[in-house]
């Protein structure tokens, strides 16, 4: 069977394509974000997932308004990444594991969830970003299944109902007869409002709590509704939910899910940016 071999989450801001591109990760506004990588870089070069899924909110380059799954599972040989505004150069295509995300999709419906699967699908910077960080030499070496939850249009999954969806990948990936070596990504968070009368804010004791959470009590956000989750993350911080996926799917791997690095700096753009990862002994 498949090994589920650990976790990573990461913030996701368009504005780090364009720190890459320039190269100037070094520069005293980027140097404290871009510090934080290595460590995991360096932990993922001897750990060696072969394939990762992938857990973003696509932001309108897939999906529009017009048509917006809770959530949908990529079942493509290989996806591409395109211009979606914001003016960052594009990443080559990504390439797709088709077996595991059937085997994803299959066991998902079995138990209930109503996914949209996805045989096309285009990567915004949410799912291309954090494969750039973690993986930042030549093309992505490894093999990726993208989950698109929904936090761009409400209403929105509650965090409750996204953590059973972690659940039920994290099980599905144990049960996958491959000997691939698979990792959880989250794309997202933390807190962060772009817009609006609250445009710029930034909840740090939350973020570290929720941090915290991470490591010794994953269902404490569970706790909270979608609403209270936009009061105390902003209306773009919801993206957290994806890094609530990412460890429920460890709860339900066999081992012991220990941390491996975590960083948290404010800001990057309006964003209090979070990294961490997670093994899987
Ligand atoms: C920013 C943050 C996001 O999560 C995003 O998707 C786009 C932009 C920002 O802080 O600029
Ligand atoms: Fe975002």
């Amino acid at each position: 069977m498949a090994k589920l071999m650990g976790g990573l989450a990461t913030s996701h801001i368009p504005a780090i394509g364009g720190a890459i591109h320039e190269g100037i990760q070094q520069e005293p506004y980027w140097k404290p974000f871009f510090d934080g990588y290595p460590p995991v870089q360096n932990w993922l070069k001897n750990a060696k997932p072969d394939v990762v899924v992938v857990f973003y909110n696509d932001h309108g380059l897939n999906f529009f308004l017009d048509k917006m799954p809770t959530f949908a599972v990529g079942a493509a040989a290989q996806y591409n990444n395109a211009d979606e505004g914001w003016g960052i150069p594009t990443l080559p295509p990504f390439q797709g594991n088709m077996a595991l995300s059937w085997h994803l999709i299959n066991h998902l419906v079995a138990l209930d969830f109503d996914v949209t699967t996805c045989q096309e699908m285009l990567v915004d910077h949410a799912c291309t970003l954090p494969l750039k960080l973690f993986w930042p030499e030549g093309p992505c070496p490894v093999q990726v299944v993208p989950i698109c939850i929904n936090t761009v249009q409400f209403p929105l999954p509650s965090a409750k109902r996204v953590y059973a969806l972690g659940k039920a990948v994290g099980e599905a990936i144990a049960q996958w007869p491959s000997d691939h070596k698979v990792a959880v990504v989250a794309s997202g968070g933390l807190s962060h409002q772009l817009d609006g009368e609250r445009a710029g804010f930034i909840n740090k004791a939350f973020d570290l709590e929720f941090m915290d959470s991470l490591v010794s009590n994953p269902e404490w956000a569970t706790q909270f509704n979608t609403l209270e989750l936009v009061e105390k993350t902003g209306t773009q911080g919801v993206e957290l939910l994806m890094w609530l996926a990412m460890r429920a799917a460890l709860s339900s791997a066999s081992g012991r899910v220990r941390e491996v690095h975590r960083n948290y700096h404010i800001p990057i753009s309006n964003t209090a940016t979070g990294l961490m990862a997670f093994s899987v002994d």
